[in-house]
């Protein structure tokens, strides 16, 4: 079939923010578009599969801030990690968008522009919870007990100049949308009433689409102190990414309207209503679905957890288990809609149970057969029986039920069918006795028919597992002797594609049994130290220059008078010898010490900090000690460390 004649298909993921490095979860949405993406190419459309990053914003900005370095150069670097786990984890994307990439500046603003000309965008204000010092603006939802959820402070009723989008316009159009059982626009359905009950019911409010509080994201070009504020920006990367209102693609007439926008539930509302209703202010076609999958939680309370040894680091699981298992622990454990969980133990499980037991010992156990009662080549001459019935018939109703199902991501529906027929297919080699059948002459060509169902049964369930582990597919190929003329998906279908003279080799074993209880202590083990850390200590601070050290003139001082300063219960008056002469020092261990225990020692001392007056002495320093449990512990040096040594 020529290109233009291919049907088309076009699936995205969320554009994910490069706030933080990519984990699991963005893992499980990404892998779920890719096995769709890699079934459509597989049955022939011609697929256009793009994700990429959502970088503007404020938290970016301050992320960026603390970091200290530019936004940009700040995302430039987590979106290097985000496209290595992509590309580790063999995730087949036709484009990454960024956002801030220039075609999608052009586009936003261009769309921006339109919609104002058109009056779906107009000037009003915009009221909130404004924080002063993080110069944010909240809603009343954001805030944590009425406070900045960033910093904790006060915060005050405060509003701005602001454009806004006619969101609320749309919100008749957006009911029968989601109501259309037809179209079946949002899945899983019970988002559907989620969202008429909660938000269009209720009133859908006008939609702010720009701020001058902040300046990290796309100016207005009309009016500059604007930036456009996130969801325009961000939902517009569907569109920019095909060359809509920008000239650097070309596909937008190709690939347009997306045949699945996929996303976990949290951001459903945006998708479904407020990006509809931008297409439909724009004039152009709605995609044709929306898929809301549910969360994979970490621990108590969604919290990343580091006890039962989950460590999930993807590179770590995939280095370890394979980038297919862990694939498809997260398609096969997911229901789709419901939330899962993360275990690593349910992996180890499961993995030992499906891949390790069933898939990879029918192949170990079907090739080395092969190999032991026919030399590797089975005979041309078979005999097949009506025993062999169930099995094929089973194999025959497994494509449709799989596309359907992987279309739809009901991947766990699809995968454990799959595994269904592959332990049917292990019983069928119980019931068949190969072992029974080697030791006839006669039975020989029963014994290859047997042979050969297995093998192509082993070809007709790997094609269907291709999408989701499409690193072990060619190599179980390899060994049952599968070229790639039968092995496309509708191949899936069709009986006894084999050579009727089929030749195996063996390979190393596909899926190594998991020691679970050690696996899961070898994790543990591996957690990240910092999450172990005990939260009382004082986070590390920013690197400084070599000058600054240098600046501090630290020495060890021999304590000659040591007493308590009257009414304080904290300080400490010292009269120390720093080895040029006399001098007085304050510190606030009183405490942890008695003065008389101090009198004598060799402490280490900062000599030339600025004097400080407290409760009305001088001080001319400050005397070093360490944190220890619940108080602190002066450095002490031995006796034979001389009076104004530099400690260095
Ligand atoms: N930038 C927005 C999306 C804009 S799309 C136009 C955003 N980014 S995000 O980085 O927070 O990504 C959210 C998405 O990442 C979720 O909708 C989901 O696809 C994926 N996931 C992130 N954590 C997840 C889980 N714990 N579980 C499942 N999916 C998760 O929102």
């Amino acid at each position: 079939m020529a290109d233009n004649e291919k049907q088309k298909y076009y699936i995205t993921t969320p554009i994910y923010y490069p706030s933080g490095n990519p984990h699991i979860g963005h893992c499980y949405t990404t892998i779920a578009c890719d096995c769709v993406a890699r079934m459509k190419r597989m049955q022939g459309y011609d697929v256009m599969f793009l994700t990429g990053t959502d970088e503007h914003g404020q938290k970016i900005e301050k992320k960026a801030q603390e970091a200290g370095t530019t936004p940009k150069a700040y995302v430039d670097d987590i979106v290097v990690n985000f496209k290595k786990l992509w590309a580790r984890l063999g995730i087949s994307y036709d484009r990454y968008v960024r956002t801030t990439d220039d075609y999608h500046i052009e586009t936003v603003q261009n769309i921006f522009t339109k919609l104002y000309k058109d009056g779906w965008i107009y000037k009003s204000e915009y009221k909130g919870k404004y924080c002063t010092p993080c110069e944010s603006f909240w809603t009343d939802s954001q805030l944590v007990d009425g406070k900045c959820p960033d910093c904790g402070r006060e915060v005050t009723d405060a509003s701005e100049e602001a454009y806004f989008f006619k969101l609320s316009h749309f919100a008749p159009k957006l009911k029968e949308l989601l109501l259309d059982e037809e179209k079946n626009f949002l899945n899983p359905k019970s988002r559907v009433n989620e969202m008429i009950h909660n938000f269009i019911d209720p009133g859908l409010q006008d939609l702010c689409v720009s701020r001058t509080s902040f300046s990290w994201g796309i100016p207005v070009t009309f009016d500059d102190k604007h930036i456009v504020y996130v969801w325009l920006d961000a939902l517009t990367n569907y569109i920019s990414a095909l060359g809509f209102m920008n000239d650097t693609y070309n596909d937008y007439e190709k690939y347009w309207p997306a045949d699945a926008h996929v996303m976990a539930k949290e951001i459903v509302r945006f998708h479904s209503l407020i990006w509809p209703s931008i297409l439909m202010a724009l004039g152009e076609p709605l995609p044709e679905r929306i898929f809301g999958h549910g969360w994979i939680t970490f621990g108590d309370g969604g919290k990343m957890s580091k006890s039962k040894g989950n460590v999930i680091d993807p590179f770590v699981l995939c280095d370890r288990y394979g980038v297919d298992a862990l694939r498809f622990h997260l398609l096969r454990e997911m229901v789709f809609g419901s939330d899962m969980p993360y275990s690593n133990e349910m992996m180890f499980n499961r993995y030992n149970s499906d891949l390790a037991n069933d898939l990879g010992n029918l192949v170990s156990r079907t090739v080395a057969m092969t190999n032991k009662y026919f030399g590797g080549t089975l005979p041309v001459e078979k005999e097949f029986t009506d025993a062999d019935n169930d099995l094929l018939e089973q194999l025959d109703q497994l494509p449709d039920y799989v596309s359907e199902n992987y279309g739809n991501l009901h991947f766990s529906d699809a995968l454990e069918r799959i595994f269904r027929v592959i332990a049917r297919t292990n019983k069928y080699i119980d019931e068949n006795e190969p072992w029974k059948l080697a030791k006839d002459d006669s039975m020989k060509p029963r014994l290859a028919a047997v042979l050969y169902n297995l093998l192509d049964s082993i070809r007709r369930v790997t094609i269907l597992l291709t999408p989701v582990m499409p690193h072990t597919a060619p190599l179980i190929y390899e060994q049952i002797g599968a070229g790639e003329d039968i092995t496309g998906w509708y191949d899936s279908a069709k009986k006894h594609l084999l050579p009727a003279d089929v030749t195996v080799k063996a390979g190393p074993v596909l899926f190594p049994r998991i020691d679970v209880e050690k696996e899961l202590k070898e994790l543990e083990a591996l957690a990240p130290q910092k999450e172990e850390a005990p939260s009382d200590l004082e986070p590390l601070k920013e690197l400084t220059k070599y000058d600054n050290f240098a600046a501090l003139d630290l020495r060890a001082v021999k304590v000659l008078e040591c007493e308590n300063v009257p009414k304080s219960d904290k300080l400490l008056k010292f009269k120390v010898d720093d080895g040029f002469g006399e001098r007085q020092v304050l510190s606030g261990i009183a405490k942890y010490y008695k003065p008389e225990e101090l009198i004598g020692k060799t402490l280490a001392m900062i000599v030339n900090l600025e004097p400080r007056k407290m409760m009305g002495f001088e001080s001319n320093g400050m005397i070093l000690s360490v944190k220890h449990g619940d108080g602190y512990k002066v450095i002490e040096f031995p006796d034979t460390v001389k009076p104004g040594s530099d400690i260095s």
